[in-house]
């Protein structure tokens, strides 16, 4: 048979583990031990200083007076830094809008600005001290939400977008059905487990290291190098592992490691700073909540003419990723839909708030709420089911294969997807049922409801799509792989390693992932919008097959063959007929004075975006997937169980099934907490009133759905040419959690006989939950 077999792309036999297969977490072992290190498990050289940031507790005003004197006295104490002991820059803006200063000056913009930090002996005593400090205030009118922000005259933090194809006027105008509404979504905590921390340890003739639990090592480098007024070369950012990011590490990393780095500079020894939960969720962004306001003109039989949308976004103080997570919301409120004519607009609003940042997704679950409303909305209208609506407005071929930024969807395989999970899950048989028990149900109501995604992937920021890596073989065969990527538990490295794996034909041991560091390699872009292996795999394959042809060249030349016959093999490297061990050729090529050491580089083809024209093709390509999701509602209490939860997911040619698994079930729990129990309370004053875990609430283990069966789409190569055909699956899963939203609308629906579209708003709390049945039985609210 074996001579039939077509010409593998890549060598074989192939290594038990290498890319393709469920090879554990790299760092499981360390995990689940306890011995995998964090930035505050790093034991503290002698002389340790430890900093604690002072925070505004008005949401806006003039500080008129700032008395540290008590501070400074306090036990413990070292030093108080202000904004006028920045030697640099008091900024920390990473879009160049100066809008952030590190500490306040004369004016704070939000409940939590660090105004001052404390540099003491002990953690315990700096936060002694940051209480005794004397602040005087002239509050000013401030600006909470989105509401708010509209009265007063709507001043943005970004430019607004409009994406336009067609004529939606005369499209809304011609459809024979017409609907508008409001939809509004909640914000959310990141609660990573791991809070922000960072370490700064400062060196000779100017030279700073900074451990910091960052997403964006090259961002957190330039930053503290701007605060010190240092040149880049002077200061080197190292970060092993992050105890979780998602997303809220990719900017929010950075005033931390500036402060632990200015009190490093000002006092000559290393500072630490660990920020105390309640602190990191009065200080840090968070998600960006929404309010969408939607029209959509459609027919009798469901199908889509027009929709008109203006998102609206809470951004905070400050530019932050506003812009570009508010674009995404645009990019993304289509989710797998044609609309034949079309306009999105951006409405990126300032707020005396937490200045909202990157959360997986990026404002793309926003925007697909929103769509998701409008086919709940359709549905209703039309007395169709919404898979059928769904169904019926997918992109397809031709004339309905445009985005309303003008890309062409190459591969719509929604249709594909969720005709396979609806006949997999039982979809129609179980609803059916489901409805039948509704009718002899009182207080329990369940519902179900089965919902697309479409995600794209790429930065939005063109130039943010590449990536390097720094590949060394050494003279006994084992190999050290460093690249741009940061870890945060989401099997980034595992998979990086996965490719050495394959490549070199080396097990799993042999290969080791550096700390990622600015000093190894340069000018990096964050581990964000899901492309972390898509980047650094394909700039650690481009070093590894640089070093690959120079090991062949050289085997050839020695044993005379054609370089066709080297091959990187399980059992060794096969030279011709002669195997050996990769260690041994790896000598042989040292000793011949041959570099065993290569740098690697990748950018992304085909892509662009103009924000100007509103078109381009910002995304290399889409990822799929669909999710079911079935819950009971308590009409009793307003709370609901998730009983049973069916995804299929499209990971391309996963690189790793089981962590690509992983990846989906924890987006997908992440994404139903969004929209049911988390939330977030700010009071009259500006004052967040759920900043720590018994206010605010993350799903438990016990909130995971009952039943949970995910699987990954067979036989789907990404046809773009991605790492070994894979794609991206950090953030699109997140957004599966949209079926619960959806599942528990539906069992409410249930309350009028399934006549009245519910508008259930996220999050879809007891209360909201309970309100939305008061709606629905015509009872006052
Ligand atoms: N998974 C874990 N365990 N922890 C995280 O912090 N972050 C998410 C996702 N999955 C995250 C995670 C986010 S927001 C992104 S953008 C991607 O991982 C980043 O990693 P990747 O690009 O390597 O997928
Ligand atoms: Mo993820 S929100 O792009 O860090």
């Amino acid at each position: 048979m074996l001579e039939h077999a077509p010409k593998a792309p890549l060598e074989a036999p192939r290594v038990e583990g290498a890319a393709s297969s469920s090879l554990k977490h790299e760092s499981a072992f360390l995990h689940v031990t306890g011995a995998a290190t964090y930035i505050d498990d790093m034991p503290e050289p002698k002389g340790m200083l430890h900093v604690v940031p002072g925070l505004s507790t008005k949401a806006h005003a003039k500080i008129l007076s700032m008395d540290l004197e008590a501070v400074r006295r306090a036990p413990g104490v070292v030093r108080v830094l202000t904004a006028a002991d920045v030697p640099g820059q008091n900024q920390v803006s990473p879009v160049h809008r100066e809008d952030e200063p590190l500490l306040a000056t004369d004016r704070v913009f939000f409940w939590g600005q660090p105004l001052f930090a404390v540099v003491a002996e002990t953690r315990e005593a700096a936060r002694h001290a940051v209480r005794l400090a004397r602040i005087e205030y002239e509050e000013m009118p401030a600006i909470l939400n989105v509401a708010q922000a509209r009265e007063n005259g709507g001043e943005l933090v970004w430019r607004p977008l409009t994406m336009e194809r067609g004529d939606v006027a005369r499209g809304l105008a011609a459809a024979p059905m017409r609907v508008s509404g409001r939809v509004t979504m909640g914000g959310q905590e990141h609660f990573y487990l791991e809070g922000q921390a960072a370490w700064a340890q400062p060196g000779e003739a100017g030279e700073m290291r900074v451990w910091s639990s960052t997403q964006h090592p090259s961002e957190t480098q330039h930053l503290v190098a701007t605060v010190l007024g240092r040149p880049h070369h002077l200061v080197t950012t190292e970060v092993r592992r992050m105890g979780g990011g998602f997303g809220g590490k990719e900017t929010q990393a950075n005033a931390p490691a500036c402060l632990a780095a200015l009190a490093a500079e000002l006092t000559g020894q290393a500072a630490k700073l660990r920020l105390d939960r309640d602190d990191d969720m009065m200080m840090t962004g968070k998600r960006h909540d929404f309010v969408v306001d939607y029209e959509v003109g459609f027919d009798d039989a469901g199908h889509i003419l027009a929709v008109d949308m203006v998102l609206a976004a809470r951004c905070g103080w400050s530019a932050d990723l506003s812009g570009p997570v508010v674009d995404r919301a645009l990019f993304h409120a289509d989710n797998a839909y044609f609309y034949p004519d079309v306009r999105f607009r951006s409405e990126a609003l300032k707020t005396n708030t937490q200045s909202n940042t990157a959360y997986r997704g990026f404002g793309g679950p926003q925007g697909i709420v929103a769509a998701e409303r409008v086919i709940e909305e359709v549905a209703f209208a039309t007395g169709l089911d919404p898979v059928t609506v769904r169904m019926r407005n997918f992109y397809g071929m031709g004339s309905r294969d445009v985005t309303p930024y003008h890309m062409v969807v190459e591969d719509s395989i929604s249709g594909q997807i969720v005709s396979q999970l609806v006949r997999e899950c039982d979809y129609e048989t179980r609803k059916a049922e489901i409805r039948a028990f509704n009718a002899c149900s009182r207080h329990i109501k369940r519902g179900i409801a089965l919902t697309p995604v479409k995600f794209g992937i790429s930065f939005t920021a063109t130039h943010y799509n590449q990536a390097g890596a720094l590949v060394h073989v050494y003279t006994d065969g084992s190999v050290q792989v460093n690249h741009g990527g940061t870890e945060m538990g989401q099997g980034l490295h595992t998979k990086m390693v996965q490719i050495a794996m394959r490549e070199f034909g080396l097990e799993a041991d042999r290969v080791r992932i550096t700390a990622t560091t600015t000093g190894k390699v340069p000018n990096t872009s964050a581990t964000a919008a899901s492309s972390g292996a898509d980047l650094n795999g394909m700039a650690v394959l481009d070093a590894i097959r640089t070093i690959k042809g120079r090991m062949v060249t050289f085997a050839a030349e020695k044993w005379d063959v054609e370089p066709e016959e080297v091959r990187f093999c399980a059992d060794g490297v096969h030279i011709g007929e002669i195997v050996l061990p990769f260690a041994k050729l790896a000598w042989e090529v040292y000793f011949a004075r041959i570099s065993l050491s290569a740098s690697g580089f990748y950018k992304t083809p085909k892509i662009s975006w103009n924000p100007e024209t509103g078109r381009g093709r910002p995304f290399f390509y889409f990822a799929y997937g669909a999710a079911c999701a079935e819950v009971s509602v308590d009409l009793l209490t307003g709370e609901n169980t998730i009983d049973r939860v069916d995804i299929l997911h499209d990971a391309g040619q996963s690189l790793n099934p089981a962590i690509d698994i992983g990846q989906i079930e924890g987006g997908f729990v992440q994404g139903a907490g969004w929209l049911t129990t988390e939330e977030l309370v700010w009071d009259d004053f500006g004052r967040l009133r759920t900043h720590a875990p018994s206010t605010y609430k993350i799903p438990a283990c016990s909130d995971r759905p009952r039943v949970f069966n995910v699987s990954l789409l067979e036989n789907a190569p990404n046809r773009e040419e991605t790492i070994f055909r894979s794609k991206a699956v950090g953030e699109p899963p997140f957004v599966h959690g949209v079926a619960v939203l959806h599942a528990i609308s539906d069992a409410l629906a249930s309350l009028d006989d399934y006549r009245t579209c519910p508008r259930l708003d996220a999050p879809a709390t007891p209360e909201m939950v309970l309100r939305a049945a008061m709606r629905l039985r015509g009872e006052p609210v």
